[in-house]
């Protein structure tokens, strides 16, 4: 087995991933754990991941220096290798600082580059710190006209460094090099495929077995919350109960979408709780978008708690949780924290009921695939993201049933013509925002006075920044013209070419 040491990498769960991916057993322990407890691993290599410290900060997590007496083959990757040299006598300063991609040049023949056919090849770099003079016994192997250790090995100890993150899908040769160090751990490369059988099984032995029901789930209608509970219910049946609210905040669709994912592939009948009046009741009157977001979340709860007096007997809460989602909300021990999650409420707390969440371990791609496996459709598979107070955060001002009609139409309309043109997928989110602005328009021969629609679409791969997509105007104009058609009293449509920063996704 492979043992990474963390220090708090936002990608150290990743590179446990491109090394489980490679067929190997691999394992994260912590950079404050135990040099004996690392030996009793008896792993065959060990990795030391990135981390958002300097080496020579105050309380930068560290490791017992014995570590490279072990004679097991070491990969550093960024903090780990600065920290590798740091212990091992090179020396390291603030230096030049890269963030994204660079090209590097391989500077000699090794192990760890074998199989990189090209000279120069494009990494992701995301440091501050760097190398400038290396511990004894070390070559460099993949240098740039500005980091000269970008690699090292010693391949008498089999030390190795890299400077960028090899984890990365950006850094071209990434799982080679990989790859390359494990083979010098001497393990055989087996390559895995992410199984759904496995997951349904894990998650059969996590609940105590019965007839009784056992798990709930409160289901969205989104990818994760339906890939999550559709592994529970391949796993106990009917022993498992997929809830969705209904809040008619959702949308379009999404109810029978529900119905048809669970009961007709599952053979799971979902409870379908009817609840939009009771929200269109609360939110009538409130503009503020934060009083919207507490009043639904508070409901959702209410909503759930009721549902659940009705079966005593459930004692897990299936959750759609990704490891993304969890590195996100809370980072891992050293990680600074980048996000936190908005979810709808705190359900987990307030319930005391375990947590049931099947794709704790794995990342969007992975669950898409595990969602293609266990059958799922494509149109629920390839969904954007969709925020948990839905349509409410989209209709600028108060929600009335009328302007919630309006919005919905709009946005069946940006949907179908983005289907239609192949653009859907391609882009991150896409939605008409009402934006409470009256403006004149004309319609035949008459002048009218309707809202403003504003149409939010845009590209994304982290959530952390976005740019706004450069729809070909034919794609534009047929969206306009179908929104001014066919939803009454809407004015006019405009394109918002905000990027994020400064502006946020959503208009709330
Ligand atoms: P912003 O607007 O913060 O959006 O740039 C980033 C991402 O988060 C989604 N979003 C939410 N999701 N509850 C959610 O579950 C919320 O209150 C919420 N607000 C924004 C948004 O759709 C985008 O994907």
């Amino acid at each position: 087995m492979i043992i990474i040491i963390d220090f708090g990498s936002q990608t150290t769960h990743l590179i446990k991933r491109r090394v489980r991916d490679l067929g190997i057993t691999v394992e994260i322990v912590d950079a404050d754990s135990d040099i004996q407890f690392i030996k009793d691993k008896n792993p065959q290599g060990i990795i030391l991941s990135g981390g958002p410290s300097s080496v020579y900060s105050e309380n930068a997590p560290s490791i017992d220096a014995t570590l490279f007496s072990l004679h097991v083959p070491v990969l550093g990757i960024c903090y780990g290798w600065q920290l590798t040299a740091k212990l091992l006598g090179g020396e390291v300063v603030a230096g030049h600082k890269e963030y994204g991609p660079t090209t590097v040049t391989v500077v000699a023949t090794d192990p760890l580059v074998k199989g990189i056919d090209k000279k120069e090849f494009s990494v992701w770099m995301s440091h501050g710190d760097e190398v400038v003079t290396l511990p004894q016994g070390f070559d460099y192997t993949i240098s740039t006209p500005s980091v000269q250790a970008a690699g090292v090995s010693n391949p008498s100890t089999k030390v190795y460094g890299v400077q960028f993150h090899p984890e990365l899908d950006h850094t071209e040769f990434g799982t080679q090099l990989l790859q390359n160090f494990i083979e010098i751990c001497g393990l055989t490369i087996n390559p895995k495929k992410i199984d759904a059988a496995e997951v349904v099984a894990e998650i059969k032995a996590q609940v105590p077995a019965g007839n009784d029901v056992i798990a709930i789930a409160a289901v969205s209608g989104g990818v994760d919350s339906s890939v999550a509970s559709a592994i529970v219910a391949k796993a106990i049946g009917k022993r498992f109960v997929p809830v969705y609210c209904d809040n008619g905040l959702m949308r379009p669709g999404t109810t029978e979408q529900v119905k048809k994912v669970f009961a007709d592939i599952f053979g799971v009948e979902p409870l379908i709780v009817d609840c939009k009046k009771i929200f269109l009741d609360a939110l009538a009157g409130v503009s503020d978008p934060d009083e919207k977001r507490k009043i639904i979340g508070k409901l959702y709860i209410e909503e759930f708690e009721k549902v659940l007096k009705n079966y005593p007997t459930v004692k897990f809460l299936v959750q759609g949780t990704l490891y993304s989602d969890f590195i996100e909300s809370s980072g891992t021990k050293h990680a600074s924290q980048i996000r936190r999650h908005h979810n709808v409420a705190g359900l987990p707390e307030q319930m005391k009921m375990k947590l049931l969440e099947p794709l704790k371990q794995y990342y969007k791609d992975e669950c898409r695939e595990l969602g293609k496996q266990l059958g799922l459709p494509k149109e629920v598979l390839q969904q954007q993201p969709f925020p948990g107070p839905g349509q409410a955060i989209r209709i600028l001002g108060e929600i009335t049933a009328e302007r919630l009609a309006l919005q919905q139409q709009a946005d069946t309309i940006v949907y179908e013509v983005l289907q239609e043109t192949g653009w859907y997928e391609k882009v991150f989110q896409s939605f008409p925002v009402m934006t409470g602005i009256q403006s004149t328009g004309v319609k035949g021969d008459f002048r009218f006075t309707g809202e403003v629609v504003a149409l939010r679409i845009y590209d994304s791969n982290d959530i952390m920044s976005a740019g706004w997509t450069h729809l070909p105007y034919d794609v534009l104009q047929k969206m306009s013209t179908r929104i001014v058609n066919e939803v009454p009293q809407v004015s006019r449509v405009v394109y918002d070419i905000t990027t994020k920063p400064p502006a946020t996704m959503e208009w709330e």
